[in-house]
């Protein structure tokens, strides 16, 4: 471990861009298939890790949605979360917005309640165990209906006080942000915070329409965005969170090599760019990993560190004190 290794590790942050199940590591899979009975088409761990070389966001998702077979009761999406809240704890995470995919479970005959019911307890047993504040992001899964969606938000009812935001997830090229602006209305009707993927594969214009359209809180990825000069002033003048996520964007090949990745463009145009690990389990790293693997590619320095961990902060759904009180954590860090 090198001191910035240590530095980064250390370094108070929050997790905005994480879908929780994509933090479902093979060796949980496999324990998981074994509790419920459920058969994996891989024979062991090793195998299951070998599938992971995906060219696109389409050959990732086939395999992310098969994966997630084998989460079927509330104690299984208990386990889920502790699993990542333990691992993002170790990583400095102090506050982490998860993104979940009702739909994935519900189309696999999973109640919703027990989906929400693990994750749930999970975010009130990290609170004790690490004294981590936590947040749910509900995601619409864009390769389906706007019906669907509003059948999700429907059902997700009785649960709306734990639920933060609604997101937009899956498959982007073709399905771009028109197609859910009534759901994302009636969303924002009930009080929630609104956030979508764009600009991940889709053009610049899903990030413009996401904002107009769908008038998010944040955009999801945004690489796309610095295509457009004009987006980018617009999105620098409006203080717009960027959730970024280099790993990802790494096995995804949104960018061909980490030595090619736009974190410290985006710092210097003056966006507010976050760093984010998306799927860990499935892109080789947490989110200390992210930090860690942009700050050696694009030689970041601490400066930039600290300012990617202050925007965390400051583009998260928290009230304004508990922003104020994060800042003033990660000022003594680096006072330290
Ligand atoms: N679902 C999980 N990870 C995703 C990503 N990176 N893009 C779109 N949908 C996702
Ligand atoms: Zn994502």
């Amino acid at each position: 471990m090198t001191d910035l290794d240590v530095f980064i590790t250390g370094l108070p942050k929050a997790e905005l861009h994480l879908h929780i199940e994509g933090s479902l590591e093979p060796e949980l899979m496999f324990a998981l298939a074994r509790r419920n009975g459920v058969a994996l088409a891989y024979p062991d761990v090793e195998a299951v890790r070998a599938a992971y070389a995906f060219s696109n966001l389409q050959d990732f998702l086939d395999i992310y949605y098969a994966g997630a077979a084998v989460l079927l009761t509330a104690r299984d999406f208990h386990d889920l979360a502790m699993a990542y809240f333990d691992r993002a704890a170790a990583d400095g995470v102090v506050h982490a917005e998860i993104m979940f995919d009702p739909q994935t479970h519900t189309a696999r005959g999973v109640p919703f309640c027990a989906v929400i019911e693990g994750l749930v307890s999970a975010m009130a047993e990290a609170k004790t165990r690490h004294g981590m504040t936590s947040a749910l992001i509900m995601c619409f899964l864009r390769h389906l209906s706007e019906a669907d969606a509003f059948a999700v938000l429907e059902e997700a009812g009785p649960w709306l006080p734990k639920i933060t935001a609604v997101g937009l997830d899956s498959s982007e090229l073709g399905h771009p942000p028109q197609k859910f602006a009534r759901v994302f209305a009636a969303a924002r009707e009930h009080g929630l915070k609104l956030v979508a993927h764009a600009g991940e594969e889709g053009p610049p214009e899903y990030v413009i329409a996401a904002l107009d359209v769908l008038h998010v809180d944040r955009i999801d990825h945004g690489n796309r965005a610095l295509e457009d000069a004009g987006l980018v002033a617009r999105l620098v003048a409006s203080g717009m969170t960027l959730t970024v996520c280099p790993l990802s964007n790494l096995k995804l090949c949104v960018v061909g090599n980490l030595i090619d990745h736009p974190i410290d463009a985006m710092l210097r145009e003056g966006l507010k760019a976050t760093v984010n690990s998306d799927d860990p389990a499935y892109f080789g790293g947490y989110v200390a990993d992210n930090y860690r693997a942009v700050a050696k590619a694009r030689s970041l320095t601490r400066d930039d560190l600290a300012q990617l961990a202050r925007n965390s902060f400051t583009g998260s759904f928290l009230p304004s004190a508990a922003i104020a009180a994060n800042c003033a954590r990660l000022d003594a860090y680096l006072g330290s």
